[in-house]
């Protein structure tokens, strides 16, 4: 569709015009920019600087909008999409997203956000499930979809579920063991009331997805933190996980510190390895530009030893952690109140852990025994810290901080292990 249009677009939020763009045919990137028509409805980071946008800082923004080329399984998708690149692949779709409202409309054009967006509008499943590995249609494809837009390394498409939109997302590896963390996460949070987005586990053809519903309504977005990290430039004294917190109290974020307690205490007890600044983040009114608040928490399957062979599965173990800290043993002295945390709700979550792995047939009975103690050590190694708080809490003395951790580099996803 859009290959018939000039390749020159204006950028909108909505129904409001941000700038003018313009797409190199062959790389997808912007190659020329525009002034900005509606300063304040700029993607969060981009900047104009001297009566000009940065162009560099809207490209970046942009090239996050593909797939990551690192997708599971990516090379195979493109090759029966018949494309080059990921970025290729952005203005098929109008660059529209389901977890934002920013599109590119054909210059010319007088296309209403109403006609296209995926919030209201149904969408093709095609390329959803080439990237699932469940193409194979002779039959032309359409490319007009929001996995598009899709971030993450794993196998994910977008659907319409009894006209709710749904994210179904596989595993990765021998043990597919992502969506029954994301099921386990789920619980946890629920016990502990704090605001998360519910999975749901589905299986197909023996394989394990999660499904989760789209938290994002026509009228909300997902910033992810990194861009709100993006606002404001990070003195070398401060640490990440001050420098997060200073950049939502400019923008007059409300209870980030509340909330960021609950994502570090959730982290610790799953042992996630891959909080990264695009796993969590903040929604705003995408119309009055208000911000509502943190994003409730998505993203928790890269945890509970999912890479780990069953004999490294311990407690005690040193593991990845992000975003702030490269131990979870520091993390968790960023947190200021345990005043909230009822730990006893999670008496015999192991026994559901249990539950929910019962029907996989990738995780035997000993790495499912392994992982339900093991989880039961991280709740009791918690109730130890937790006895051990004072109010007066610890300090933040940036020992152990994240060095880059950037979520993207030069639009890839930048290999942030520790
Ligand atoms: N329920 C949802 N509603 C709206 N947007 C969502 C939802 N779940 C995920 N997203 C968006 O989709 C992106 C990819 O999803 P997700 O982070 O779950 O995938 P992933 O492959 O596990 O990622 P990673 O590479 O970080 O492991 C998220 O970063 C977020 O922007
Ligand atoms: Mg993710």
């Amino acid at each position: 569709m859009a290959d018939a249009w000039n390749k020159k677009y204006v950028l909108k939020h909505k129904n409001i015009a941000v700038t003018e763009i313009e797409l190199d045919e062959a790389t997808g990137a912007i190659s020329a920019v525009g002034p900005a028509t509606d300063e304040r409805h700029l993607p969060i980071g981009v900047f104009v600087r001297k009566g000009r946008i940065d162009r560099a800082a809207l490209n970046e923004w942009w090239r996050g909008r593909a797939i990551p080329a690192s997708r599971d399984g990516i090379k195979e998708a493109l090759l029966e999409l018949r494309l080059s690149t990921t970025h290729k692949l952005l203005d098929k779709s109008l660059g529209l997203s389901l977890s934002d409202q920013y599109w590119i409309c054909p210059l010319d054009t007088d296309a209403a956000w109403s006609q296209y967006n995926f919030f209201e509008n149904d969408f093709s499943e095609d390329v959803g499930n080439v990237l699932l590995g469940k193409g194979g249609s002779s039959e032309a494809i359409s490319l007009m979809s929001p996995d598009n837009t899709s971030d993450g390394w794993l196998k994910k498409k977008w659907t319409i579920m009894d006209g709710r939109r749904c994210l179904v997302k596989g595993g990765s590896g021998a043990t597919q063991q992502e969506p029954y963390n994301e099921v386990l996460a789920s619980k946890l949070m629920e016990r502990l009331g704090i605001p998360h987005v519910p999975y749901t586990l589905m299986v197909q053809e023996d394989y394990p997805y999660s499904v989760c519903e789209n938290f994002i309504t026509p009228q909300t977005e997902l910033v992810t933190a990194w861009y709100i990290m993006q606002t404001q430039q990070k003195p070398n004294h401060v640490s990440v996980y001050q420098h997060y917190v200073n950049c939502c109290e400019a923008l007059d974020i409300p209870d980030i510190v509340e909330a960021l307690d609950r994502m570090i205490v959730v982290d610790y007890l799953i042992a996630n390895e891959d909080r990264h600044q695009n796993n969590f983040g903040v929604v705003r009114n995408a119309d009055t530009l208000e911000w509502i608040g943190a994003a409730p928490i998505y993203d928790s399957g890269s945890s509970l030893w999912f890479s780990k062979p069953t004999a490294l599965i311990s407690a005690t173990r040193k593991i990845t952690c992000k975003p702030f800290k490269t131990d979870h043993a520091e993390q968790i002295k960023l947190v200021t109140s345990f005043d909230w945390l009822d730990l006893s709700r999670l008496h015999d979550i192991e026994e559901e852990f249990r539950e929910i792995l019962k029907g996989s047939l990738f995780i035997d009975e000993t790495r499912k025994e392994a992982l339900c103690t093991t989880l039961r050590k991280r709740i009791e190694m918690l109730s130890e810290i937790v006895q051990s708080f004072t109010t007066t809490g610890w300090s933040d003395d940036r020992k152990s901080d994240v060095s880059i951790n950037v979520a993207y580099s030069g639009g890839e996803k930048a290999d942030n292990d520790n």
